[in-house]
């Protein structure tokens, strides 16, 4: 897994934009998944000023999200269908009919995971996916434990992850369970690019690069990973030792 750090959140967001607009020049129809979450905003933002300057379609592409609360409706304001709405799919030409984010409200969540699962076989898997980072070093959202081996499931979230999440939701509470892409199946990904930006991401980055690998810091099942790239800030790179490429 290499790492490479850039002066700021602007210059990664901007390196992210480009990686996956390179991705789509080679392939339109590349497989995406997609990431919520402050850190990748800085993409969105920039990759829709590209669509914007006519400098990229997304037409060809499929997209799919990495994960969505329990219990939310597809237009509760705190979900992550709002959020990619807001921030990307509806500022762009994606394709709605390949567009997809794991339905929070279905009445059999299992099942909804399986489809999902399913969903993303028949796309022929996922291609280019790109990750954001929790403090706790979970990925998606696959707490610290998930097994490597898991699929796209229903989880329990943590306290911390609840309490960081809080403030997007009324009288500060999170749902407690929410739907993810499993482990494995981020790992099956051809490609995997994870963002982290912040001196609050510093220390998770720097036991999942440095550390062992181990489920109880899910991010490091990266390093098995033969094509994962991390793109970090120089904040998020601060408790790094010296060994890592700039
Ligand atoms: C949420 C999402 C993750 C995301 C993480 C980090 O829990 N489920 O996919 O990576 O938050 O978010 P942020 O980028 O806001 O720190």
């Amino acid at each position: 897994m290499r790492a490479r750090v850039f002066p700021d959140y602007e210059a990664m967001s901007e390196a992210a934009a480009a990686l996956v607009v390179l991705r789509l020049r080679e392939k339109p129809s590349t497989v995406f998944m997609l990431p919520t979450g402050t850190t990748p905003l800085g993409m969105y933002r920039r990759l829709v000023e590209m669509y914007r300057a006519g400098q990229v379609s997304f037409a060809g592409a499929t997209f799919f999200n990495l994960d969505e609360y329990l219990g939310l409706v597809p237009d509760h304001p705190a979900s992550y269908h709002v959020y990619m709405k807001e921030h990307f799919y509806g500022l762009i030409d994606a394709d709605p009919a390949r567009t997809f984010v794991p339905d929070g409200s279905a009445p059999d969540p299992a099942a909804e995971c399986e489809r999902y699962e399913a969903a993303m076989r028949e796309a022929g898997g996922i291609e280019v996916c790109v990750l954001g980072i929790g403090r706790n070093g979970h990925i998606g959202f696959n707490e610290p434990g998930a097994s490597f081996l898991s699929r796209t499931r229903v989880v329990r979230l943590s306290e911390s992850t609840r309490n960081v999440n809080a403030a997007d939701f009324e009288e500060n509470r999170a749902p407690q369970r929410a739907l993810t892409v499993g482990m494995a199946t981020i790992f099956e990904s051809r490609e995997v690019l994870l963002l982290a930006s912040g001196t609050n991401k510093a220390r998770t980055v720097a036991a999942s690069v440095e550390g062992e690998i181990s489920e109880s810091v899910p991010a490091s099942m990266l390093k098995g990973h033969p094509n994962a790239e991390l793109f970090l800030d120089e904040d998020a790179a601060s408790d790094l030792g010296s060994g890592v490429a700039g």
